[in-house]
């Protein structure tokens, strides 16, 4: 694919290096167009090198091939990294005043912004509405992220990582396969209190679930997402294309997800469940004091929600289960997957290792999918962006 990147003025111009360098590894064409600013920031030698192509900053060079409208218009994906507040301005305003400006407006492809910038700049109103205004055509913006800035600063403004600005901006171009098909997706762990401030949980993040929901709302999908108890940020960035509905104890998930899953086509049900939850839950804070020196809890067993919805299921709805497991050898986690797929009676059951440090709260996982028989028909290992974009393209 033909990839302009667009690198900015920025100190985050350093980063724009591995953008690129992901892009041509990947094994796109890629065409850097820098700002003279971003030609302070970063070496030509070092752009032209990585993206093995000639860069381009010059708007009165190669005028004989009408090179300022030639870029924008052989380009199929173009990813503005870093993107100053003042180039966000332009872009929001059609200016072209620069190679870039012409290169962005002489072109239908997709857009890709990674905004970086200090904190008070993002949050100026001025940057805010032109924001608003490049989304509202549609333009993808990924980032920035919240940290350390170029100075002593911290906050919003920094710019997201190379990784996810290649994800986002590929996922920009990926086809709408799943245009209007209504997908229900269950994220996060749910919690069982045990009195009014404690409960029995799990360490699920909620990111594979919720990257999920969202590589289908990319994909064109009406989505609804329902989520327990997810980590802070995760569905940063989510947008009103996902419809979201937040429970919390299994009870809840259930009653929201057989309410939902009634009109869905697609159901992924990446919800970590409590099996079991306490057979009382006291009014008031239980105390040490009065319990001594053991506390026993009695557990009941909570209804199995997946089992519940292939029961129900209808003509024509896909049913998706997730099985996180310890077990660290592959054929016995294999067989371990295949007799879950069959007892819960699933179309697919994607199945992971899970531990005290590997998959929950991590961006990473690593994946099986298996069909109704058990028999693997995906693998996937990288972010948890790019495995959902692998389960979708398996289950769809
Ligand atoms: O049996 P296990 O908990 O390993 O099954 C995992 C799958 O079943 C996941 O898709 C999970 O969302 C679902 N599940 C459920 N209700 C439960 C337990 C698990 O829907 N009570």
């Amino acid at each position: 694919m033909n990839v302009v990147v667009g690198i900015t003025g920025g100190i985050a111009a350093y980063k724009a290096v591995n953008v690129v360098r992901g892009l041509v590894l990947a094994g796109h064409d890629v065409h850097v167009v820098a700002t003279d600013a971003a030609l302070r920031f970063v070496g030509r030698p070092t752009l032209e090198a990585i993206s093995r192509n000639p860069v381009h900053s010059e708007l009165y060079e190669g005028v004989a091939e009408v090179r300022h409208v030639a870029i924008g218009q052989a380009a199929e994906l173009i990813v503005v990294a870093p993107a100053t507040a003042n180039t966000i301005a332009k872009l929001a305003h059609g200016l072209a005043d620069d190679l870039l400006g012409n290169t962005v407006l002489a072109s239908s492809a997709p857009l890709v912004l990674a905004p970086a910038m200090h904190t008070e700049m993002w949050q100026n109103p001025a940057t805010v509405a032109n924001v608003a205004a490049l989304r509202s055509r549609g333009v993808h913006i990924v980032g920035p992220e919240t940290g350390q800035l170029t100075g002593t600063d911290a906050g919003p403004g920094r710019m997201a990582e190379p990784g996810e600005i290649i994800a986002e901006a590929l996922r920009a171009v990926r086809p709408r396969d799943l245009e209007a098909r209504r997908v229900l997706v269950t994220a996060g762990g749910t919690r069982e209190p045990l009195d009014p401030v404690r409960f029995i949980g799990n360490r699920s993040s909620g990111k594979q679930g919720v990257a999920v929901a969202r590589a289908a709302a990319a994909r064109g999908a009406d989505v609804t997402l329902i989520v327990a108890n997810l980590d802070d940020g995760v569905m940063d960035g989510l947008g009103s294309a996902v419809k979201v509905l937040h429970v919390s104890t299994t009870r809840e998930l259930q009653e929201a997800t057989l309410l939902a899953a009634g009109t869905a086509e697609l159901i992924v049900m990446a919800a970590a469940v409590a099996d079991y939850r306490p057979e009382t839950v006291a009014s008031d804070k239980i105390k040490k004091e009065t319990q001594g020196d053991t506390l026993e809890l009695r557990l009941v067993k909570n209804p199995d929600i997946l089992h519940e919805l292939t029961d129900a299921r209808h003509d024509d709805q896909v049913i998706v289960g997730f099985a996180a497991e310890t077990e660290p050898d592959r054929d016995a986690l294999l067989t371990l997957g295949a007799a879950k797929a069959a007892r819960k009676g699933v179309d697919y059951l994607v199945v992971n290792r899970v531990g005290w440090t590997e998959t929950f709260g991590s961006d990473e996982n690593s994946v099986m999918v298996l069909d109704a028989r058990g028999h693997i028909v995906a693998e996937a290992d990288g972010s948890k962006a790019s495995v959902a974009e692998r389960i979708l393209d398996v289950v769809r």
